[in-house]
């Protein structure tokens, strides 16, 4: 079982814009595709992609044909007769290949190709599925994760709502009921929001979601939660504030208006309180002085890391020391190389943190996320809204699983934290200390 020749593509992603995929051949014959997708809102510490930057030509300098050829003329022929099932040590290599911290060299692009194509291709010649694979690799119990699906884009992913994402996360994680909830609340509330904003609701963002021009925050939150209400308070309300891109010279800017950290914190309570929302990712910006020591204040909802902790495993343990994030997004591309992903869910695991695999904005048709979560019995994933192929590959991944194995658990995690203080309403944050 050893690797016969490895091929490197220039593709397209679900945006149109260049990506990097990669066929992985196997010297019994098989072969397996991995292609790498692209964050829009990306966190300052994410490895970096490489990209043609110096020729215009070359899809105005977003072409990764540099990237191809890297993996055709210079990777590839270190790989070939290399063995397939010793994931930590082709990463291994990869890392040394490319050596920068930041894999610049090769690419964090063309590294995941590779490392995702080789994940990809050491299961199917041991004959298991992604998902058994990755659970033997990480010791882990196979459970099917709570969908974050997507329904509103605004921030970076489209124009209108400056909240990057508004998510409903069914409370059962059973794949068919989970999406089938899903499914109605989405097709509920587009009429809703059309009669309210016009044809403009009905178009959507990158990540499938509704992008209702001239909604605000609070007018969507409110539809969400009544929405809970009619349907039983099955599911949570969940938002990626993706803050980074709301903080501009020490504030930050929400629907018109200017907020100081604290004041943000205070405003998310409120939402908590009004509108049930119960987990918000990235609530405040890496470059934010204050988000660091306000966020450390006892506060009513699970935070999530991404942008801030972006799969890094030793920014994961700074950040759960500090008691700053409840549960971290896992997005492989952010580190570069799955073995890296891996030690970055061991490192959360250890604090204590719930884990959330995610999408991207700029995405693939590839299922390999889906696997991820459901053999790393991580407590959710986020998969976009049930609109657009690149998204519906990942709920279609979950329904196969669920009808092949449907002895797998799907118990359902709480969206609560370690570090998630529960309080009586009265939220009292610390400025510093
Ligand atoms: P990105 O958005 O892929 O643009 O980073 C997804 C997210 O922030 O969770
Ligand atoms: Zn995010």
């Amino acid at each position: 079982m050893t690797i016969s020749d490895i091929r490197a593509y220039q593709i397209l992603d679900s945006r149109g814009e260049p990506t990097v995929l990669v066929r992985m051949f196997s010297d019994t014959g098989r072969e397996v595709t991995f292609a790498a997708p692209t964050g829009v809102s990306k966190g300052l510490g994410e490895a970096v992609e490489r990209r043609d930057t110096n020729n215009p030509d070359s899809f105005r300098g977003q072409g990764v044909a540099e990237a191809v050829d890297l993996v055709q003329n210079h990777v590839a022929h270190k790989f070939i007769g290399y063995p397939l099932g010793n994931q930590t040590d082709f990463d291994s290599l990869l890392v040394a290949l490319d050596g920068t911290p930041t894999k610049e060299r090769l690419g964090s692009n063309t590294v995941v190709a590779l490392s995702g194509a080789y994940l990809k291709l050491s299961a199917l010649e041991l004959g298991k599925e992604v998902w058994q694979y990755v659970s033997e690799l990480m010791q882990t119990t196979p459970a099917m994760p709570r969908i974050f699906a997507n329904l509103f884009n605004g921030g970076q992913h489209a124009p209108g709502l400056g909240i990057q994402e508004f998510m409903v996360v069914p409370k059962s994680s059973k794949p068919l009921e989970a999406i089938t909830q899903i499914y109605n609340m989405y097709h509920t509330i587009r009429p809703i929001m059309e009669n309210l904003y016009g044809a403009s609701a009905l178009l959507v963002g990158l990540e499938g979601g509704m992008a209702p021009i001239g909604a605000t925050t609070e007018v969507v939150l409110e539809a969400l939660s009544q929405l809970n209400g009619k349907m039983q308070n099955s599911f949570d309300i969940a938002v990626d504030c993706a803050a980074n891109s709301l903080y501009e010279n020490g504030s930050y800017n929400l629907d018109g208006g200017q907020y100081t950290t604290q004041k943000l914190l205070e405003t998310y309570a409120s939402w908590q309180a009004k509108f049930n929302v119960t987990s918000f990712e990235d609530p405040f910006a890496e470059t934010d002085p204050d988000g660091m020591t306000v966020f450390k204040a006892p506060r009513p909802f699970l935070t999530v890391g991404d942008d801030l902790t972006v799969s890094n495993r030793s920014k994961i343990e700074e950040f759960a020391q500090a008691k700053i994030v409840d549960a971290v997004i896992i997005k492989p591309n952010q580190i570069g190389t799955m073995s890296e992903t891996l030690a970055a869910v061991n490192a959360a695991n250890k604090a204590k943190l719930k884990i959330i695999v995610s999408n991207r904005a700029g995405e693939t048709n590839d299922d390999l996320i889906v696997d991820l979560a459901v053999g790393l019995g991580a407590m959710g994933i986020k998969v976009g809204a049930p609109n657009r192929g690149e998204r519906v590959a990942k709920y279609n991944r979950l329904l196969q699983i669920e009808r092949d194995y449907p002895d797998i658990a799907a118990d359902s995690q709480p969206l609560k934290g370690a570090s998630t203080i529960p309080t009586d309403g009265t939220l009292k944050p610390r400025r510093s200390e």
